[in-house]
């Protein structure tokens, strides 16, 4: 089996977390089944994977997070009845998760943090695999495409490949930060990185140029995972094996993505996106506006029968 043109087969999905931030929902449902309109963000998440060249997503759980995976089984009842039902157009919905890609997974048995839970998924991959994909599933990166720049910067220049966004300075500590330079030649939004610290303080910050959950990594990786200490939070920190990679001269690049991105780890993030998917829905965009028009008019009034 060779890799494609992008590289890399497997996509990491990291999706062990408790989804804190979105309880209760998250009490029963995992974060990364919270649908952005009707689809479910890890979805999202996975057609893009699908779509930049992977054929195989490996979802990071925790125990008893099975619905996940579950999403991404085909549900032949399910789909019987809709077919019978003459639903065509929801079946083709239902059965989309289960045609973008293989689907494994590999359980985080402790929360020690996302370097931790990208480390389980070396036992899973082939031998030949020369690097991975890790997709954050909160992040949501548009419009998709930014993983087919960062594997075309690596068959160039080797290493290591991530994304980075350009935050507002108050925002930095929240983040994977690099510190970086121009490379001689390239695109000026290819940029070499020196060092990469995460979640600093905002005068410790090297950049305003944050990780931004899509990252292309050498194998080497998983070794560098190994030997890393507890960092921020008193967790295994990815950003921790990245930078110890680059300490010993491993290549890592970023491309900055210039276009949108909604963080769905937190409530108003998904919000924001929901209304941002919903708003470009023929279904539901024109409705949604006109209501949101007016319920931020002087004209809104709560009394006031409903519209
Ligand atoms: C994680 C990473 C961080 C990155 C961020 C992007 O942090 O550790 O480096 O910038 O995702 O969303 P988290 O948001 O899980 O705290």
């Amino acid at each position: 089996m060779t890799d494609k043109t992008s590289g890399f087969r497997t996509a990491v999905v990291p999706a062990a977390g408790l989804g804190t931030r979105f309880l209760p929902a998250t009490k029963t449902v995992p974060k990364e089944l919270l649908p952005v309109v009707d689809t479910p963000g890890i979805e999202l998440v996975a057609a893009e994977a699908a779509e930049s060249g992977a054929d195989r997503l490996v979802i990071v759980t925790s125990p008893g997070k099975d619905g996940v995976v579950a999403h991404f089984v085909e549900d032949l009842v399910l789909e019987s009845t809709l077919a019978e039902r003459g639903k065509f157009a929801l079946l083709e919905k239902v059965r989309k998760a289960p045609g973008l890609l293989d689907v494994t997974s590999v359980v985080q048995e402790e929360p020690l943090g996302l370097g931790h839970a990208v480390a389980q998924a070396e036992s899973v991959l082939d031998a030949d695999e020369e690097a991975i994909a890790v997709l954050l599933p909160d992040d949501l990166v548009l419009p998709c495409g930014v993983l087919d720049a960062m594997s075309r910067v690596r068959a160039e220049l080797g290493g290591s490949v991530l994304c980075a966004i350009d935050v507002p300075k108050e925002q930095v500590s929240a983040y994977g930060v690099f510190d970086v330079e121009a490379v001689e030649g390239a695109d000026a939004d290819v940029l070499r990185v020196r060092g990469m610290v995460e979640k600093p303080a905002l005068a410790d910050a090297p950049s305003t140029l944050a990780a931004a959950g899509r990252y292309l990594l050498d194998r080497a990786v998983f070794d560098a995972l190994r030997r890393i200490t507890p960092g921020a939070g008193g967790e295994l920190q990815l950003t921790d094996a990245i930078a110890l990679l680059i300490a010993e001269g491993h290549p890592v690049h970023v491309v900055v993505h210039r276009g949108s991105r909604h963080d769905l780890g937190n409530p108003g993030g998904y919000l924001r996106a929901a209304v941002d998917f919903a708003l470009e829905r023929e279904e539901y965009g024109p409705q949604l506006r006109e209501w949101l028009e007016f319920r931020l008019s002087e004209n809104w009034d709560p009394t006031a029968p409903a519209r």
